[in-house]
């Protein structure tokens, strides 16, 4: 039976469930592994807060840092699950990995931002940094690019990141509230905080998951500023009601692929065909597809957040180490990072949703239609919405294939007309 050392920063949702997996499930990881994992020393910041398992029958730090060695002797793993983008995560995850400690951590924020650097210093001591639960919680994404589609060339990457925007999207379309309501009573039930939600509904915790995906499918130096992100804080129930009856829905959508030698990772809310198993990605789920040279579509579903299945991809982590399966973080040398531009996406074409509020009059929908013809962009299809508003009605117009940037100036100029009441809603469309 090989022993495995193991000492815990951070034992919220997720620390407490990898505690929690431990306890409950040494006998089967004992069995199929023979592996025994003996947990050295937990630290978070209150120890008198009520977890889900004892406390008291593990050493306590105070301090994090001094997990880095109990009683003289150094943990084989340091699982860092604190969550800070810097500041004392950072620190810690620095120092074990310059002591020759591999680490185990679930820190996106983290690694999107200073993963270049960390990766570096983890190769250079021989020591791994392993992050399967940083990206999609439970789902396996990570390996799955590491170990199991290595030799595939990644055509697309696209997906459902983060679970509290899919939760809000979904809660409005099926409850009918709008994006505010549903927002409050995600903070009432505890699924977000003020500054979470912020990270969440702006789309960058999707985009610091993206980062990394990235990164593995192109071996593309970890930088968040290739990233273009536009969150879901415009999404109206409006939008969302009409653009069903058109055969869609709306998802914050994670997707990256290389155009022209350049990177394209963008993260904005798009229309989904209502009929595709992504569109049916309900609630606080995530779904990923990805598309190879060898594979027409990939697709993984499930929980993408919560204590139990980020706890299980920790695990999952924890298992490779002490197997040496993999002698590289990122599945090969962090010296074959390479270096790509940002792909500026205002030439990428695409079709287009379009909603906007005019004045009740005659003759409305007739100068929309020349006007979009005198600017060279082509409607597939044009509807009036009637609604309870006498003085004012929504039409919904989806283009052809358009650039980005020619619809952009076109509709800028549409948003000046005298019998244009409201701010044009513009959503990308997948097809
Ligand atoms: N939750 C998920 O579903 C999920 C999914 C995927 C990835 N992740 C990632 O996993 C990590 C942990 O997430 P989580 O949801 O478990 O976070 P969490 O519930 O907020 O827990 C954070 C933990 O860090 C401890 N902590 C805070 N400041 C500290 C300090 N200065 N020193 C020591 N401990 C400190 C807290 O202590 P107290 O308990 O005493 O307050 C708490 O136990 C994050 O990087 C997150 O992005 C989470």
């Amino acid at each position: 039976m090989k022993n495995i050392n193991l000492c815990i920063a951070g034992l919220g949702n997720v620390g407490s469930a990898l505690v929690d997996l431990i306890e409950k499930n040494t006998e089967l990881v004992n069995f199929k592994a023979d592996l025994n994992i003996n947990i050295l020393g937990l630290s978070a910041k209150n120890k008198n807060k009520k977890r889900i398992f004892d406390v008291s029958k593990y050493k306590w730090f105070q301090n994090p840092l001094d997990l880095l060695s109990v009683d003289g002797l150094a943990p084989d793993i340091l699982v860092e699950l604190i969550g800070y983008e810097k500041d004392i995560s950072y620190e810690l995850v620095k120092s074990a990995i310059k002591n020759k400690i591999n680490v185990v951590t679930g820190n996106k924020a983290m690694l999107a931002k200073y993963g270049q650097e960390l990766f570096k210093i983890a190769e250079e001591n021989k020591v791994l940094l392993l992050f399967e639960a940083a990206v999609a919680g439970g789902i396996p994404v990570i390996k799955t690019l590491k170990n199991i589609i290595f030799s595939n060339k990644i055509k697309k990457i696209s997906g459902i990141l983060n679970g509290t925007t899919n939760y809000i999207l979904t809660t409005m379309e099926l409850e009918n509230k709008s994006f505010g309501d549903v927002l409050n009573d995600a903070k009432q039930k505890g699924f977000t905080s003020d500054h979470e939600s912020e990270l969440d509904i702006g789309g960058y915790d999707a985009a610091h998951k993206l980062t990394l995906l990235t990164s593995l499918a192109y071996s593309a130096q970890i930088d968040f500023n290739l990233n273009q992100i536009e969150g879901i804080y415009n999404i109206t129930i409006e939008d969302i009601n009409f653009v069903k009856k058109l055969g869609y829905k709306i998802k914050l959508i994670s997707e990256c692929s290389l155009i022209e030698n350049k990177i394209y990772a963008s993260t904005k809310p798009k229309l989904i065909p209502i009929n595709s198993p992504m569109a049916n990605a309900n609630g606080a789920l995530n779904a990923i597809n990805i598309e190879t040279d060898h594979l027409e579509s990939l697709y993984l579903e499930g929980e993408g957040a919560g204590g139990p299945p980020t706890a299980s991809s920790v695990f999952s982590d924890i298992l490779e180490i002490s197997s040496k399966s993999l002698t590289k973080s990122l599945g090969f040398s962090y010296s074959k990072l390479i270096k790509f531009e940002k792909f500026n996406s205002s030439n990428l074409e695409s079709k287009y949703f379009l909603r906007v509020r005019v004045k009740d009059q005659p003759g409305v929908l007739s100068k929309i239609t020349s006007y979009f013809n005198d600017n060279n962009i082509s409607i597939e299809k044009i509807l009036q919405i009637p609604d309870n508003d006498s003085k004012s009605m929504p039409i919904v117009i989806t283009t052809h294939k358009i650039k980005s940037s020619e619809l952009l100036s076109s509709v800028k100029k549409i948003a000046d007309l005298e019998f244009i009441l409201d701010k044009i809603s513009l959503i990308p469309i997948e097809y």
